[in-house]
């Protein structure tokens, strides 16, 4: 049944530091106090037995048009569909519903990255207004319905969970490509969704300057019309209400820009509309193995219970805190723990538009003192660059968190003892969520009023998830095995994805082949869940995240596709072939380092080396630029022909290269550490 694919000395995984055991830390009894989740029958409540009834608990905290009749259907694995026959509306969970009770409470907090154009507090009213006005703009000029996709390219601004919400409360699927990726990628994103309308904002703020946005939209637009599926309108909104501040002219008869029109839907009101459980919220596109995204179809029902359940009882949100989560909304973590979740349970959310360390590294504890914010999310490269800066500066600010997350790749023990001491003050309970854009949200944390918090763990699957870790040959490794493994989850949970939009078979093989023990089945129990990652499985329970065991790297939590950044160096003229490693980097956990052989004919130079970083920049995104590009007479390969990463891996991160013995070329291994150690 199973393939080898671990080790492999190239992934993550392997790269991965081997820990030791570390000390355990305890929650303050001042936080147990207050915890929403602080009795222990819950694991009783949660367990297999209790399964899948148990996630009623979840779907309790909704309000729903109609009540479910099946909890589980399981008739099409591994399709699985939750709270069949029910039906709801997100939008009008995140807002409508709040509206009696906390009309008056702020929804959002906008921080504008100038620290001089203070912060923009949003009513639940005020959002209400805005999302029913937005929606009826949706409706009535671009004629969008119940069904239909859109695609949004929008920066970290109250327009943007705006935007999300109005496309819920039309039951439009929304598909919000971030705001750093490239127009060329956020073009193939809107064709490979057919999105019928693009909505992008003018310009934003980033790192002290106004970056002209809108020229992305015009490169999308460019390339989704040569894949032949260019939307139909172009929506910008303006980042000064009133003021165009982009240089990129806008395009008569495509181009609309938003806050002109929207004065004609003053006082519009929509009715939200009675979705299905099972119908599609949103679409996120995230990297494979393969260089071509796959756009992940999370559903309304089971996605919404299980993010508010999660924002509830991991991030012990309650309506009175101020919850701010430091990633980006387009990403996975902010659809659902910015957005969704936090504001399914009327917390107050703060979006800061920019760069944590703008204008200098105490602007995240300044925003903390100034909103009261005490829960606090955010990602181990923002940990590692805040700690860059020093353990005095949080000191100053009279800020204090109950909470903290951190998400989105492994932390380092050290790292997490600087977030909870300097950080925390020693305070705040520290959660690790281990997760993924297919889960939909957390599976593996420690319930931070009833479990001690263990550095560089994330901990025990949640209540309702079961992990399980398997080998090569699909035996599972028992805790404290002390090797590492595949982790896997046994069970179905509400918050895994429905399907891959347009290509629901590689849902099947990406995530349910490689352990399945009965194709014919329709038990869950024969449907592992496999997730691409390598983790350790401890004595105690928890649960070591290693890395991808893929072809995937994760740079500063973003995930990106070798293949993906490969095929961007192929488009380079002079580039014959190319391999991406990712190596180890003391900010950013991972990032991806180019190794290319070039055409006969050309001859390394380091413009050249120059126009390729270029071009994954251009193809991608920033994020996407390599940490080196080395120009190597030949790449090592195998008498088949296949380019060894593993070996490449070894010589960037200075590692043992292994037998290369069997390879066709083993000569050309020593050129190559002799161009890249010198
Ligand atoms: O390798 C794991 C890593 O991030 C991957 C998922 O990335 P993405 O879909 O972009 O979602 C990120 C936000 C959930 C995983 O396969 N990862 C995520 N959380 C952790 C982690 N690695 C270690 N510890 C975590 N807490």
């Amino acid at each position: 049944m199973a393939k080898k694919t671990v080790p492999n000395d190239s992934t993550e995984a392997s790269l991965a530091v081997h820990w030791k055991e570390e000390e355990v830390y305890a929650p303050a009894t001042s936080f147990i106090a207050q915890a929403n989740l602080a009795d222990p029958g819950v694991f009783d409540r949660f367990s297999e037995k209790n399964f899948p009834e148990c996630y009623k608990e979840y779907a309790d905290l909704l309000t729903w048009y109609k009540y479910w009749e099946k909890t589980l259907d399981t008739s099409n694995p591994p399709f699985w569909k939750w709270f069949v026959g029910g039906e709801l509306n997100a939008c009008y969970n995140c807002v409508d519903r709040h509206l009696a009770q906390n009309r008056n409470k702020a929804a959002l907090h906008f921080v504008p990255e100038p620290e001089q154009e203070g912060i923009q507090h949003i009513t639940y009213q005020e959002l209400w207004v805005r999302v029913n006005e937005f929606a009826a703009l949706l409706q009535d000029f671009c004629g969008l319905k119940r069904g239909d996709r859109v695609t949004l390219h929008l920066p970290m601004t109250a327009e943007l969970p705006i935007t999300m919400l109005a496309c819920a409360r039309l039951g439009v699927i929304h598909s919000q490509v971030f705001s750093g990726f490239s127009g060329q990628a956020c073009g193939e994103r809107v064709a490979d969704s057919t999105s019928r309308v693009l909505i992008t904002m003018d310009a934003y703020y980033r790192g002290g300057t106004l970056l002209d946005h809108k020229k992305g939209a015009d490169l999308a637009y460019e390339k989704a019309q040569e894949l032949k599926a260019p939307p139909e309108k172009v929506l910008v909104w303006q980042r000064y209400p009133g003021k165009y501040s982009s240089p990129t002219p806008m395009v008569k008869g495509r181009d609309v820009a938003v806050n002109e029109i929207l004065p004609k839907y003053r006082g519009h009101r929509v009715e939200p509309e009675r979705m299905k459980s099972t119908d599609t919220l949103f679409l996120m596109y995230t990297s494979g193995s393969t260089g071509k995204p796959k756009a992940i179809q999370h559903g309304t029902g089971g996605y919404l219970a299980y993010v508010t359940g999660t924002s509830k009882y991991i991030q012990d949100i309650h309506p009175e805190d101020v919850y701010w989560c430091m990633a980006d909304i387009g990403w996975i973590t902010g659809h659902s723990y910015i957005v969704y979740g936090p504001l399914a349970l009327c917390a107050s959310s703060v979006i800061y538009e920019g760069v944590p360390t703008y204008p200098d590294a105490g602007r995240p504890w300044r925003i903390a003192e100034e909103l009261g914010v005490n829960i606090f999310h955010t990602s181990p490269t923002a940990i590692r660059a805040l700690r860059r800066a020093g353990d005095d500066i949080p000191k100053k600010y009279n800020y204090h968190f109950k909470h903290m997350t951190t998400v989105g790749e492994p932390i380092e023990p050290e790292v997490w003892r600087w977030f909870h001491r300097v950080v925390g003050k020693g305070e705040a309970v520290v959660v690790d969520t281990w997760w993924q854009t297919e889960t939909g949200g957390f599976l593996c944390s420690t319930v931070p009023a009833l479990m001690s918090m263990k550095p560089g763990s994330a901990g025990p699957g949640l209540p309702g998830i079961y992990p399980v870790v398997y080998d090569d040959e699909g035996i599972e490794l028992p805790a404290g095995a002390g090797k590492a493994g595949n982790i896997c989850i046994r069970n179905p949970w509400p918050g895994l994805m429905q399907s891959i939009w347009g290509d629901p078979d590689r849902m099947v093989s990406t995530y349910f082949q490689r352990y399945c023990k009965n194709k014919n089945s329709k038990d869950w129990r024969d449907w592992p869940y496999f997730a691409g990652d390598g983790a350790v499985f401890a004595q105690d329970g928890y649960f070591r995240i290693l890395g991808r065991i893929d072809d995937v790297i994760n740079v500063a939590g973003h995930r990106l596709g070798t293949k993906e950044l490969e095929s961007a160096a192929l488009t380079v003229e002079e580039v014959a072939e190319a391999a991406v490693v990712p190596v180890p980097d003391e900010v950013k956990g991972r990032v991806p380092e180019l190794y290319v052989a070039l055409k006969p004919g050309h001859k390394a130079s380091p413009a050249l080396a120059e126009k390729i970083s270029k071009a994954l920049v251009a193809h991608i995104g920033p994020i996407a630029k390599p940490k080196h590009v080395w120009i190597v007479p030949d790449m090592p390969k195998t008498r088949s022909g296949k380019i060894m990463r593993r070996v490449l891996a070894a010589i960037s991160t200075g590692g043992i290269t292994g037998d290369i013995t069997t390879l066709a070329n083993p000569d050309v291994v020593e050129l190559i550490r002799k161009t890249v150690q010198g």
